[in-house]
């Protein structure tokens, strides 16, 4: 039995070791409450495509490393990078096969830490990618998880008995073709796989493999990571029935009946999964990003949870499903989103998705629409997360022959589905001829409009999608009103022009953003607002206001400070 003076010391050392954690903890948020990546400017990086140190064609995190004055220089507060762990690279990195390590080919847990103090000592953070729904088939786990029906790991992987010789468990279709079950002829029983056959699932109904997944976050946060993009978290469960999905008429790219993924997919179970890691998260003052498609606001909230219990900052894809420039259909969006019951997240594009140069891009004033694009979603009420190269105007080049194709469901889906190597193609620094990503050939060709668009040469020209970005990233860092005023639109009716109010205690900044390709000149009334004029901040081209009316160029943006 302890005696008292010994519980004493205890309890005393118990109470010391909390108020230091709450002391941390509490650092990170200012004076009104806000949480550092509230005021945060995030920027992906696909680590394959950003810079090559060691010239092997692929990038690398000392090439990161290098670059990291570049991203100070340009606003960025918070990097994300995407996977790079060792991995077969079938999903070039989405295939982990040990989450505690960096692949060779990206470097050394060496170079990580000092890429970590690097952008430390420059207030940049970093996340990782956490690869959360499947690990690589050549993950240990799944090693001996398929060895034996009695291994340690069987559980940790959904294996099932074919429906009868030669038929998977049920319909189920992997979202890169084919069935989402393959079956392994050691155990005779199939696994199951959302994405590639070599990327199966794991069960996170098994308290192991939720113990094991939460202690990869707790390893990478002591090492200096400050949260992670959750990949996939969509598909984290799935109906231990096995229920057959709904199938719609028609086919897909690959082939495939098109299924609605009502028993893989969203289950409420997921949110469990999600409080535990926010949990986690919270003991390091950690930032969890979710890579979730939600189809509207309500499924959005529910990736927020009760009390903002889940994820901080679940990414908004609802707004990369504007796909034309339109100033109703954005508006719309954006006040959806604002209504969200925890702080929004902007994304335009990724390695994912086609580039939002030539989503919006309409091939004649594409430099123009790309600074509009900035002008949007950098000065919304919300946190912006930017993807490599859009700061440059990068645009996407995707192969023009079936046999160039690297990724994998552009072979399986062409001439449909030409997958996504054409919003990844190297990163361009200069004219040179690998665009001064490598002096080897890069993995991915460089596209001939890096001669156009890059980094040094948009540097020295104050007219650039580069320089204008750098503009609006430094406003955005020292306008109280667009870090944290509310949204307040305007002229709500208009069809060309999206303008709104950014409002903070008795300062407001005007945005106006002209969508369309003529000349628009615009009143507001703000009178309501206790404002009488404005005076500009930042406007392209001719772009100009004076009282209460503005003029803007075609796709011309007007930034401005009203006054009372
Ligand atoms: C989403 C990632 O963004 C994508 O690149 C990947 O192929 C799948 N998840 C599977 O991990």
């Amino acid at each position: 039995m302890p005696s008292t003076s010994s519980w004493i010391l205890v309890c005393a050392f118990l109470c010391l070791s909390l108020l230091a954690r709450a002391q941390t903890a509490n650092k990170a948020i200012d004076a009104e409450g806000n949480q550092w990546w509230q005021h945060a400017v995030f920027y992906e990086i696909y680590p394959r495509s950003f810079a090559d140190s060691d010239n092997d064609g692929i990038g690398d995190l000392k090439g990161i490393a290098s670059k990291l004055d570049y991203l100070k220089d340009l606003g960025v507060d918070a990097i994300w990078i995407s996977p790079c762990f060792p991995s077969p690279q079938v999903d070039f990195g989405y295939d982990v096969s040990d989450y505690e390590n960096i692949d060779p080919m990206y470097g050394t847990l060496a170079d990580f830490d000092n890429l970590a103090s690097a952008a430390k000592k420059r207030g940049i953070h970093i996340l990782l990618d956490f690869v959360v729904n499947h690990t690589s088939d050549q993950h240990k786990w799944f090693l001996d998880s398929k060895s034996s029906r009695t291994s340690e790991h069987r559980d940790w992987y959904i294996w099932r008995d074919g429906k009868g010789p030669g038929q998977p468990p049920n319909n189920w279709t992997s979202t890169f073709g084919g069935s989402a079950w393959k079956l392994d002829p050691t155990t005779n029983q199939y696994y199951y796989h959302y994405f590639y056959a070599q990327q199966p699932d794991l069960n996170w109904r098994n308290p192991a493999v939720k113990d094991a997944m939460f202690d990869v976050t707790r390893w990478w946060y002591k090492r200096g990571v400050s949260g992670f993009r959750l990949d996939a978290v969509d598909t984290l469960f799935e109906d231990p029935d096995l229920t057959d999905n709904p199938v719609k008429p028609g086919t897909n790219a690959y082939g495939d009946p098109i299924e609605e993924d009502k028993y893989n997919k969203k289950l409420p179970e997921v949110h469990e999964a999600l409080r535990g890691l926010r949990k986690v998260a919270d003991e390091y003052n950690a930032v969890l990003i979710g890579e979730t498609w939600t189809a509207n606001i309500a499924e959005l909230n529910l990736y927020y949870g009760h009390g903002n219990n889940e994820l901080q900052l679940p990414m908004d894809f609802l707004f990369t499903t504007v796909n034309k420039l339109s100033a109703g259909d954005f508006r719309k969006q954006i006040a959806a989103v604002d209504s969200a019951s925890g702080w929004p997240t902007f994304v335009i594009s990724n390695h994912d998705i086609v580039r939002s140069y030539d989503r919006y891009g309409d091939g004649q004033h594409n430099d123009q629409i790309a600074k509009l694009m900035a002008g949007l979603y950098l000065t919304l009420r919300g946190t912006p997360i930017m993807y490599y190269g859009e700061e440059i105007g990068m645009k996407t080049t995707p192969p023009t022959r079936k046999e160039d194709v690297k990724d994998p469901i552009g072979r399986t889906g062409w001439p449909k589905e030409k997958g996504r190597d054409g919003q990844r193609t190297p990163m361009q620094w200069d004219a040179s001829e690998n665009a001064g990503f490598s002096k080897a050939t890069p993995w991915l060709p460089v596209p001939e409009t890096a001669k156009t668009h890059n980094v040094a040469d948009e540097s020295k020209d104050s007219e650039s999608v580069l320089a204008f970005y750098k503009r609006v990233l430094k406003l955005r860092h020292t306008s109280k009103a667009l870090l944290d005023g509310t949204y307040a639109p305007l002229n709500e009716n208009d069809q060309n022009v999206l303008s709104y109010l950014r409002v903070y205690k008795d300062q407001a900044v005007l945005v106006a953003l002209n969508m369309s390709g003529t000349e628009q000149k615009v009143s507001f009334d703000w009178s309501k607002n206790g404002f009488a004029s404005v005076k500009s901040l930042l406007a392209t081209g001719k772009s100009s206001a004076s009282g209460s009316v503005a003029t803007l160029e075609p796709y011309g943006v007007f930034i401005g400070q009203l006054s009372k």
